[in-house]
């Protein structure tokens, strides 16, 4: 597929994304404004008459979906997933991410991991030499405070995120609050991955760096893209 030349990169990247889509294919679906570019392609190619079943992400994710009239399952209703298109925060030079900003960090690893394969989206903005937060953090609202001072112990500082247009904290598609993790620049992605997934409450955190073996990313400039990793 070409891309629109549009100038704008997040739409360059989302449309070459929607490229590697094939007939049949079940395809995850991530979350964010780069991926929603991809569902805007792939509705156009389904009226072209391409048949795929989506699975989402996140209510936001499943809701573009259906208006794009991309068929759903759930991941329960599925074995395996041909291919996922997501977003990300940071990528790092060994394609380590930080996802989390639409607090969808959770479901959106579940079905990165039922996947074959895992195509990222971005703009170069998201582009780093190092890993730095703020790490999103999913939290049981039961042991939030236990999980605030878990981290705090590690270092840095922990921000309960605040709704928009809603009084309090952001819930979850999963009804947990969602934390902001200020770590500074994190020096082993993998040991900070894993040290925060293991403090009991967390449900997960938005490092994932055990992508990065399997993944495409794929980097909209204004009027081209880069493939990162697998081609
Ligand atoms: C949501 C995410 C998004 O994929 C990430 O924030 C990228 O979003 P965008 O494409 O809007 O920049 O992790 O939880």
């Amino acid at each position: 597929m070409t891309n629109p030349g549009n100038g704008n990169p997040k739409e360059n990247a989302g449309c070459r994304a929607a490229g590697y889509v094939r007939d049949g294919m079940i395809v995850g679906l991530g979350t964010g404004s780069t991926v929603a570019y991809t569902m805007d392609h792939l509705a156009q190619q389904i009226k072209e008459g391409l048949r795929i079943t989506g699975v989402p992400t996140s209510l936001q994710t499943a809701m573009k979906a259906r208006e794009h009239g991309i068929p759903l399952l759930s991941l329960d209703d599925v074995t395996r997933i041909d291919l996922t298109i997501d977003g990300a925060d940071q990528i790092d030079p060994s394609l380590r991410l930080i996802k989390g900003r639409g607090a969808a960090q959770v479901r959106e690893r579940c079905v990165a991991d039922a996947s074959e394969r895992l195509i990222i989206v971005a703009d170069s903005s998201k582009l780093c030499n190092q890993l730095s937060g703020p790490v999103p953090v999913e939290v049981i609202p039961f042991a939030l405070g236990h999980v605030v001072r878990r981290l705090e112990k590690l270092g840095g500082t922990v921000v309960v995120r605040e709704g928009v247009k809603k009084d309090g904290p952001v819930v979850s598609d999963n009804g947990n609050i969602i934390l902001d993790y200020h770590t500074g620049p994190i020096e082993n992605p993998e040991t900070m991955e894993s040290i925060i997934n293991n403090i009991p409450g967390v449900v997960g955190c938005g490092i994932m760096a055990e992508f990065s073996g399997v993944m495409t990313v794929i980097v909209g400039e204004p009027n081209d893209c880069r493939i990162l990793g697998r081609p």
